[in-house]
C-alpha cells in the first residue's frame, strides 16, 4: 500500500511551531507529507525546519519549478490537505476562493478531504466575518475543527487556541480512514465518562486503577467531530481537553456518579468508558496513616461503590436514552462480556481485553461490541478513535427520537 499523501498547509499564526509536532506525527506513522507554508508562516518557522522534518523541500513559491505546475499538482495529488494553524486570513481566502499564493491555489485544486485547524485571538474567531467564512467552508464539506479554549498569544486567554496536535492528527487519521467526517450526531447530546476513579485512604494515598482516559477522550473528540454536544466526565486524566467538549473533572466514584447522573438528565446517549472503582475504603483517615515500629498496619476494610452503569440502565433519565458500557476483562472475555451485558441492562457493551500491555495507556485498542439485540461487531486492533467511531456508528444508527425507533 502506498503511503497516504498529506499536504500540510501552515499559515502565519503564532501556533505555527505546533505544526512541527503534527508533521512529526504524520511522518513517523508513514505518511508522505508536503509542507506548504505561507509567506507569513515562514516568519514564525523557517523553511529549513519544514524540509528537515518532512524529508522534502517545503513548497513555498507559485513561481518556482513552474514546469511542474506546483499550483495545480500539489492539490491534485493529495489524499488529504490539513491547514494547521489556519489564520483568519487563510480561512477568508479559502472561503472566497482567492488564490494568490501556493497554499490557496492548492486548496482550490484539491479534491480530497480538507481539514482546517483554526487558531487566532478570540475576537478574530468570534468576528462575524470569520464565523461566516467557517460556515461557508463547512457547508462546502471542509472539516473545520473547533479551536480550543486556553492561553493565547501574550497574556490573553479564551477560545481560539490551536487544538492539541495529537487531536488534529487523530481527526486527520479518521478522515483518511473514513473518507470524510459526517455530522450524523448533530442535534444529539452525549455524555462520556473517562479515566479511572481514585478512592482516597488518607490525604496522600488512594486506591486507583491504570486507566489513562485515552479511550474516553477519543470517544468525546470523535462525537464532537460528528456534531454532537458532548459532556465529558473525566476522572484523574492528564490529557488536554478535547476542543468543543464540556469537561467536568471528578476524582472518586461517588463524584463521577453525581456528575454523570446530572449530565445524563438531558442526554440522548451515555457512554461509560471510565474505569470506576467497585469498592472504596470504608474509612477515610483525615491525617496521613503513619508507620509505627513494631505495629502491624490495620487491614483496609472496603465497601461497595454504587453500580452506576446498572443504575442509569435501569432508570433512564429520558425515554429512548441509549446506554453503552465497557467491560475490561482479562480472561473468558466474550463469555464474561455477555454475562455483564445481561446483568447491567445496557444497550451496548464494549468488551475489551486488558492486561499484558493491552488497552490501558495504549493508543490502540481492539474490542467486541455486544448489542442487547444480539448483535456482535468485532473491531480489529487499531487507533482508539476507530473504536470510538464504531461505537458512535451504532449510536447514530438508532434514531434520536424513541418514537421513530419503536416504529422501525
Ligand atoms: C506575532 C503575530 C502573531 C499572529 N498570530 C496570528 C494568529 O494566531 N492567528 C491569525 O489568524 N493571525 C495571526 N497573525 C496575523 C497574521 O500573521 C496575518 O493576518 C497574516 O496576513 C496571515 O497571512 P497568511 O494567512 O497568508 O499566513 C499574527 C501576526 C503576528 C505579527
Amino acid at each position: 500500500m502506498t503511503a497516504p499523501r498529506v499536504v500540510l498547509g501552515v499559515s502565519g499564526g503564532i501556533a505555527a511551531y505546533k505544526a512541527c509536532e503534527l508533521l512529526r506525527r504524520f511522518t513517523e506513522s508513514g505518511h508522505q507529507v508536503q509542507v506548504v507554508p505561507t509567506a507569513a508562516a515562514l516568519h514564525f518557522v523557517g523553511e529549513a525546519t519544514w524540509a528537515a522534518l518532512s524529508g522534502r523541500p517545503a513548497a513555498t513559491e507559485t513561481w518556482e519549478r513552474v514546469h511542474e505546475v506546483p499550483h495545480v499538482r500539489i492539490g491534485q495529488q493529495a489524499d488529504l490537505v490539513v491547514v494547521a494553524p489556519a489564520t483568519a486570513d487563510l480561512l477568508a481566502k479559502a472561503a472566497h476562493g482567492l488564490a494568490d499564493d501556493l497554499l490557496t491555489n492548492t486548496l482550490l485544486t484539491a479534491r480530497c478531504p480538507v481539514v482546517f485547524a483554526p487558531a487566532m485571538h478570540t475576537e478574530m474567531w468570534e468576528h462575524p466575518a470569520t464565523q461566516e467564512n467557517v460556515a461557508t467552508l463547512r457547508r462546502r464539506g471542509a472539516i473545520v475543527i473547533e479551536p480550543a479554549v486556553g492561553r493565547l498569544t501574550g497574556v490573553d486567554t479564551g477560545k481560539g487556541r490551536l487544538p492539541d496536535p495529537a487531536e488534529i492528527f487523530a481527526a486527520c487519521r479518521r478522515v483518511l480512514a473514513r473518507g470524510s467526517l459526517t455530522q450524523d450526531l448533530a442535534g444529539r447530546h452525549v455524555v462520556v465518562s473517562a479515566g479511572g476513579t481514585r478512592e482516597p485512604l488518607d490525604p496522600v494515598r488512594f486506591l486507583g486503577n491504570r486507566s489513562s482516559g485515552k479511550q474516553g477522550y477519543a470517544l468525546a473528540a470523535t462525537a464532537a467531530a460528528r456534531g454532537a454536544r458532548v459532556t465529558l466526565v473525566a476522572a484523574n486524566t492528564a490529557l488536554p481537553d478535547p476542543a468543543g467538549v464540556d469537561v467536568v473533572r471528578v476524582g472518586t466514584a461517588l463524584q463521577l456518579r453525581d456528575a454523570v447522573l446530572k449530565a445524563a438528565a438531558e442526554a440522548d446517549a451515555v457512554v461509560m468508558a471510565a474505569a470506576v472503582a467497585d469498592f472504596r475504603p470504608a474509612e477515610y483517615a483525615t491525617g496521613k496513616i503513619k508507620k509505627v515500629d513494631g505495629v502491624e498496619p490495620a487491614p483496609i476494610v472496603l465497601v461497595r461503590n454504587p453500580d452506576i452503569l446498572a443504575e442509569i440502565s435501569a432508570d433512564r433519565a429520558r425515554p429512548g436514552q441509549l446506554v453503552v458500557g465497557f467491560a475490561a476483562e482479562t480472561d473468558d472475555v466474550l463469555a464474561n462480556g455477555r454475562a455483564k451485558l445481561a446483568r447491567k441492562g445496557c444497550d451496548l457493551l464494549v468488551v475489551n481485553e486488558v492486561g499484558d500491555g493491552k488497552a490501558f495507556g495504549q493508543d490502540t485498542n481492539s474490542a467486541v461490541l455486544l448489542g442487547a439485540d444480539g448483535s456482535e461487531v468485532h473491531i480489529a486492533d487499531g487507533p482508539k478513535e476507530v473504536l470510538a467511531d464504531a461505537i458512535w456508528d451504532q449510536v447514530a444508527a438508532r434514531p434520536a427520537d424513541p418514537a421513530d425507533r419503536s416504529a422501525g
